[in-house]
């Protein structure tokens, strides 16, 4: 749906069928998985944080579907998507290569949070990341990624709920099919405390339950100085 900023807001099923055809190069179980995703995970919701014109670094971006969105959608400007698995980088370039406005994107093969880059975005997005690294290191990893967030920018954070736990046994069921790890539920209010302590505010603190999956989503945006 078009709005008078000159932005699209796409609903669930746009979305899907966005994906399905953006991503039409892909063996076609995976296609329907990733053109599924947006009935799992909030998307759209994700999508309406993000200010027009912004400057964004998502990190563990995948294979670069949210970067397509918001591309597709005219949020962004321009955007950098690292990951440390080079499959899905070359996957996320063909990707938003396909939406026509794949030069305002770069994507990065990064080895750690320690190897992104140096200097600091309007908006850096951590979406369905930090569930699958260790839980000795997420707190860093958290570290890493605000030290990015410029002043007045803002951290957008979504992942996996921690309770109930039938939809805590749908996610570990998914990732241990999908990626062969029986992976641990981020601890909500720990990361909360994180970044509330690191200079940010909290804007936006959402449980959105999408099918038998529950999502966190938190927005914050750091303190100007
Ligand atoms: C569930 S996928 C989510 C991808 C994407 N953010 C999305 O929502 O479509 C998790 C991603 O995190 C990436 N990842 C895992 N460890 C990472 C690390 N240390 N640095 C950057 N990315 C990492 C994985 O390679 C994978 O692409």
């Amino acid at each position: 749906m078009a709005s008078s900023s000159g932005t699209f807001s796409f609903d669930r099923r746009e979305l899907s069928r966005f994906l399905y055809d953006l991503y039409d190069y892909e063996p076609k179980m995976l296609r329907r998985l990733i053109s599924a995703r947006p009935y799992v995970c909030p998307f759209d919701e994700i999508e309406r944080h993000v200010p027009q014109g912004a400057r964004l670094l998502d990190v563990g971006s995948g294979n670069g579907a949210l970067l397509a969105i918001l591309l597709a959608a005219g949020r962004i400007r321009e955007a950098v998507g690292c990951d440390v698995h080079e499959g899905a980088l070359v996957s996320a370039r063909t990707a938003t290569g396909r939406t026509g406005q794949g030069g305002q994107v770069a994507f990065r093969k990064i080895d750690g949070f320690e190897d992104l880059p140096g200097e600091q975005f309007d908006v850096v997005t951590m979406i369905d990341v930090l569930h699958h690294i260790a839980e000795k290191d997420r707190a860093r990893a958290v570290d890493q990624s605000l030290e990015r967030v410029a002043p007045g920018g803002i951290f957008l954070f979504k992942d996996m709920v921690e309770g109930p736990y039938w939809r805590r046994l749908a996610h570990n069921l998914d990732d241990y099919i999908f990626s062969g790890e029986w992976v641990t539920q981020v601890k909500t209010a720990e990361l909360r405390k994180q970044v509330l302590n690191s200079g940010f505010d909290l804007v936006e603190d959402m449980e959105i339950p999408r099918l038998w999956y529950g999502n966190t989503l938190l927005v914050f945006r750091r303190v100007s100085k």
